[in-house]
């Protein structure tokens, strides 16, 4: 189940890159033993067992997707190294796969002259991206949706930005007409557009907004941590497909190789279309740059100590699994929409369950029936529970009445939220998993429920 066939070529791949090194002197290194080292792996796999189990399939709750066994491989080998992406004296190979990598991200935006790098993930990269904005337009307001990751506001309230939400659709999305009314008083500077929510994937209306910056002359940063890789898939609904394609228009761009890039955590990536930015990151170190004139990364970037080994594994997944339309990468993003759709109609078309609206992403939201939301809200958690019992494990999530409204039914809505299941399908494997999925979701609803067939 945990994929162990790779070992024997990260082996072989350890032994040529020690070879790389053979003409140095030999040393004595500080390994402690094989069986100290064995006992502290096992106490430490004792540990690690208690977790969700978040590589497989029935683990469909949270935003969490195992990275790709040569992104796996390929940090352990970096990690002999354990080279620093801070600057070329700490990290020169991987610092060269880093702005190769990131260059390959930044083609899918149609971004061939630009200024980006990786960092340690989306709030990271989203507080440059908020730096820089606050920078270029100081004094003036960020503007996020209601919907937005909660992190927009938190780090406004770092760089001591005025932050404001701006309301959603009934489907998630920013709401253009309110954005218009509010641009419109001219203390705007910057409006996040977030390119797949963390909630229910919602891609918030990009061409309205890009069409709002032509008259009003704010910022626009896409945040799309989440939803960036999607411009890859071709089985996208129009709304979505229409925002996506446009992303190269914005002013900085996040995307998190964490999330759907299938790399392990600490990889996040900000890009801006203007290069001369770089310009606000100006600093001097007199002890850390030498061997070379080239910009560092570390010139770049607002973190120092950054891990190599990300690039390395980041580069390494590209190469096996380039980013473009039609290629293995695309096709398992467009399994797991595929995977949240075919999920949803199950939803819809059952008596038992209340829906929102159609995924944009690969993310599905539903709640079970009940006479009214307040008691809905408690059976979502007792299903919840129910199907991790049955090792299906979903999530709970807190969404507005207002994406329910159409679909409530006879359901009393007794409150302002409600409390609902999250599916988020991600894993290319989730396609062959539906019908399982539903079945542990159908016979753990039927329990709470008290339905017996
Ligand atoms: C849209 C969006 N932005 C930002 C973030 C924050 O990213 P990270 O958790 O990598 O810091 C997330 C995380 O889920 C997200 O979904």
């Amino acid at each position: 189940m945990l994929d162990q066939e790779g070992l024997p070529a990260f082996f072989e791949a350890l032994q040529r890159m020690e070879a790389g090194f053979s003409e140095l002197p030999a040393y004595e290194s500080a390994a402690p033993g094989i069986e100290r080292l064995a006992e502290t792996l096992n106490a430490t796999v004792e540990r690690l067992r208690d977790n969700y189990p978040y590589f497989h399939p029935l683990y469909a709750g949270q935003m969490l997707k195992p990275p790709h066994p040569v992104a796996r491989l390929a940090y352990a080998l970096a990690m002999w190294i354990n080279p620093n992406n801070h600057a070329l004296d700490g990290g020169r190979a991987t610092s060269a796969m880093e702005k190769e990598a990131v260059a390959e991200i930044a083609d899918m935006y149609g971004w061939k002259n630009f200024l980006g790098h990786l960092c340690g993930g989306g709030t990271m990269a989203n507080l440059e991206a908020l730096w820089v904005a606050g920078q270029l337009q100081s004094g003036k307001k960020i503007l996020a949706s209601e919907q937005a990751h909660y992190t927009h506001g938190r780090i406004s309230g770092v760089l001591q930005l005025p932050f404001e939400t701006v309301p959603c659709d009934a489907r998630g999305r920013m709401d253009v007409n309110a954005l218009a009314k509010r641009v419109g008083r001219g203390d705007v500077g910057t409006v996040v557009a977030t390119m797949g929510t963390t909630a229910t994937g919602s891609v918030d209306p990009l061409p309205e907004i890009l069409a709002l910056r032509a008259k009003y002359g704010f910022r626009i940063h896409a945040d799309a941590a989440y939803g960036g890789y999607f411009v890859l898939a071709e089985n996208l609904g129009e709304g979505a497909e229409r925002a996506l394609a446009r992303i190269g228009e914005a002013d900085s761009i996040v995307i998190d190789p964490h999330k759907h890039g299938l790399q392990p955590y600490g990889c996040g990536c900000v890009l801006f279309r203007d290069p001369e930015v770089g310009r606000l990151y100006k600093h001097d170190s007199p002890y850390t740059y030498f061997s070379s004139a080239e910009l560092h990364l570390g010139e770049i970037s607002l973190e120092c100590s950054r891990p190599g080994a990300a690039a390395a594994a980041l580069w390494a997944t590209q190469r096996l699994l380039p980013l473009k339309k039609g290629g293995e990468f695309a096709r398992g993003l467009e399994r797991g929409r595929k995977a949240a759709l075919a999920l949803f109609e199950k939803l819809r078309a059952d008596a038992r369950f209340v829906t929102a609206f159609l995924p944009e992403l690969d993310i599905v939201v539903f709640a079970p029936k009940a006479a009214s939301a307040s008691e809905s809200s408690a059976l979502s958690r007792k299903i919840f529970e129910a199907a991790a019992k049955r090792d299906l494990h979903l999530a709970v999530a807190e969404l507005p009445m207002l994406f329910w409204e159409e679909h409530l039914g006879a359901m009393k809505p007794d409150r302002g939220t409600l409390t609902c299941l999250r599916s988020v399908l991600m894993k290319p494997e989730h396609f062959d998993w539906v019908e399982r999925i539903w079945e542990l979701l159908s016979a753990s609803t039927d329990e709470i429920l008290n339905i017996r067939h």
